[in-house]
């Protein structure tokens, strides 16, 4: 859809060299996208907060090859300023994947610097954060190379078309607040190529939402998010999976127009329970929650029966639990979490985290 054989540098008169940095929070899905097909398309809509304190800042210096182009990307990679060969390797092969789109790639020398806010470690997804900071960073490239992107609209959904292509999920993170991505009647101008805001037709109060992400595990998952997606292809609920999350998106979107919390907090739990359900039914089944996790989601539970505070859980694709409130009980539920969560995490590693405006450009 974005194919450009035009987007070609003029030798006789190459730019400058420069750079561009782009922050980009992570997301947290709560319809979930979980089963895709074709090249990174979802089987389903997906709706997520966008984050704030769990980013990556992005940096990509270019320079014109005086030498000339030879037809490949010509890249260094830092990550947090060390050299490394596996995000470098990973990162190059997504950008020569993009030399149809992006053919002037080639014509550069590329550097690309990054870093998280957070510990590679922690387990909690950087792939949305990273994939969308650099589909950020290239579209940034291309305006400033060719001036095509002067529209906000058009830049935005062209940065999550590719950060789609990176990992889906990350293409979620571009707008502010809330996004759905997927084609759904409920949402004009959804697509299953990028994903659309829906900050501005949701309550006020999840603006000033918080998602606190109790680290439960830091030890590398069993089973990919790759391979989570490809084993709903042989799942026999698959296709009632799929139904569900339709379904669950049009109630959930209901709930957060008009802040029923209650309901929210319900369907939102459902799905987290859901996304791992299927993972037990999965052929091989496997489990990627720990015991913590489930003694983490017993006493939020138990929190809420005695004191009905709006406090609810998520999970995505691994052990740890991000717990969801509304800003006006924040202390009440840090001081839950000091008391009774805390020794529940590994190294007691909790990342505060609430809802953002978006990525910025530094
Ligand atoms: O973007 P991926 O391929 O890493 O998949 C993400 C899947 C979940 O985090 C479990 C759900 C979601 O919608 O983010």
């Amino acid at each position: 859809m974005y194919e450009n054989p035009r987007l070609i540098l003029d030798s006789s008169n190459p730019p400058e060299p420069g750079s561009i940095t782009w922050r980009s929070p992570s997301n947290i899905a709560l319809i979930k996208y979980w089963g895709k097909y074709g090249q990174q398309l979802p089987q389903n809509p997906s709706l997520s907060l966008t984050l704030a304190s769990s980013c990556t800042d992005t940096m990509l210096e270019y320079a014109f090859k005086e030498e000339g182009d030879n037809g490949k990307i010509d890249l260094e990679f830092f990550f947090h300023a060390e050299p490394n060969e596996a995000f470098q390797a990973k990162t190059q092969a997504f950008l020569e994947s993009l030399l149809p789109l992006f053919p002037f790639l080639k014509q550069l020398k590329l550097t690309i610097q990054t870093g998280n806010s957070f510990p590679h470690s922690a387990g909690i997804a950087s792939s949305a954060s990273g994939m969308s900071a650099l589909a950020l960073c290239l579209c940034s490239l291309e305006d400033a190379l060719f001036g095509t992107l002067q529209d906000a609209g058009a830049f935005d959904r062209k940065a999550s078309y590719i950060a789609r292509l990176g990992s889906g999920s990350a293409c979620r993170s571009i707008f502010s607040h809330a996004a759905v991505w997927g084609e759904t009647p409920l949402v004009a101008g959804s697509s299953n190529e990028f994903a659309v805001p829906v900050g501005d037709q949701v309550h006020e109060m999840f603006k000033d939402f918080h998602d606190d992400i109790l680290i439960v595990s830091q030890d590398e998952k069993t089973v990919s998010s790759r391979d989570g997606h490809a084993l709903m292809d042989g799942n026999p609920y698959a296709e009632a999976r799929y139904a569900q999350a339709r379904q669950r998106l049009g109630a959930l979107l209901d709930a957060m127009r008009t802040g029923d919390l209650a309901t929210f907090g319900k369907i939102v739990e459902d799905e987290a329970m859901t996304l791992h359900a299927l993972m037990m039914c999965s052929n091989p089944s496997y489990t990627l929650m720990r015991p913590n996790t489930l003694a983490i989601l017993e006493k939020i539970r138990a929190y809420r029966a005695e004191t009905s505070h709006p406090v609810y859980f998520t999970m995505d694709a691994g052990p740890n639990v991000h717990l969801l409130y509304p800003g006006d009980i924040v202390h009440e539920v840090r001081a839950f979490i000091e008391d009774e969560l805390k020794e529940l995490c590994e190294d007691g590693y909790v990342q505060q985290d609430w809802v953002g405006e978006g990525p910025e450009e530094l």
